[in-house]
């Protein structure tokens, strides 16, 4: 039982995702509400350690099923340790990515089947499905250009060829569409602002529940 209220963000790489999750931490935090902030893969020392281990671009032999494995074991790290207590505790949990990550990129990005992506997912988070999934949606080349220009490290999913990052982008569409009560679409191709301001609309009727409780 949680009283808590989960938020993920989501988006392709190069969607502005990182910047605004900051932008909208500090606007949750200004307003008095018990937030946690975390990201995926990561968000423990173990889950940072295996984010070390499955971006690091030396590591080309990496098999896809080893891939998702390494996913799955630093969220059913996070779960256990970071999300599930801050959500029992009351607090609302701002997510930088969770599992619609591994079906939009190893799902549809890789071709992995999705019935044993979900089975894995499943036993990994234990039936934790967020309450809302904010999706910044933009252009793979339009993204990718943001990211090169950037100039932050680049992981061994950037340097995955175009072809790749579309189907990403159309596994994110094809999942909001399945589950349109738990998604919001954001255009993510415009000014940071304007993209901060629809991602606070968007987000209204579930912080007034949370609030209520
Ligand atoms: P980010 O921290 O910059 O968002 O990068 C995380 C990268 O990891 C991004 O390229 C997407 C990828 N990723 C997956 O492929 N599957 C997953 O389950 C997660 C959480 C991330």
């Amino acid at each position: 039982m949680t009283t808590g209220l989960f938020i993920t963000l989501e988006g392709p790489d190069g969607s502005g995702k990182t910047t605004q999750a900051r932008l909208l931490a500090e606007w949750l935090t200004a307003q008095g509400y018990p937030l946690v902030t975390t990201r995926e893969p990561g968000g423990t020392r173990i889950g940072e350690a295996i984010r070390a281990v499955v971006h690091d671009c030396a590591h080309t032999e990496m098999a896809p099923q080893a891939e998702i494995l390494l996913y799955s074991a630093a969220r059913a790290q996070h779960v256990a340790e970071v999300i599930r207590p801050a959500l029992a505790a009351g607090k609302l949990v701002l997510c930088d990515r969770y599992f619609d990550s591994t079906y939009a990129y190893q799902g549809y990005g890789r071709g992995l089947p999705l019935d044993s992506l979900r089975m894995i997912t499943h036993f990994a988070v234990q039936g934790l499905i967020p309450d809302l999934t904010l999706y910044l949606d933009i252009s793979p080349e339009v993204g990718l250009q943001r990211r090169a220009r950037s100039g932050g490290e680049l992981n061994r999913l950037d340097r995955e060829a175009l072809a790749f990052h579309e189907r990403v982008r159309a596994g994110y569409l094809a999942l909001a569409a399945a589950e349109p009560a738990r998604w919001r679409i954001i255009d993510a191709d415009r000014p940071p602002e304007d993209v901060q301001q629809a991602l606070r609309a968007a987000l209204t009727t579930n912080l007034h529940e949370f609030t209520r409780i």
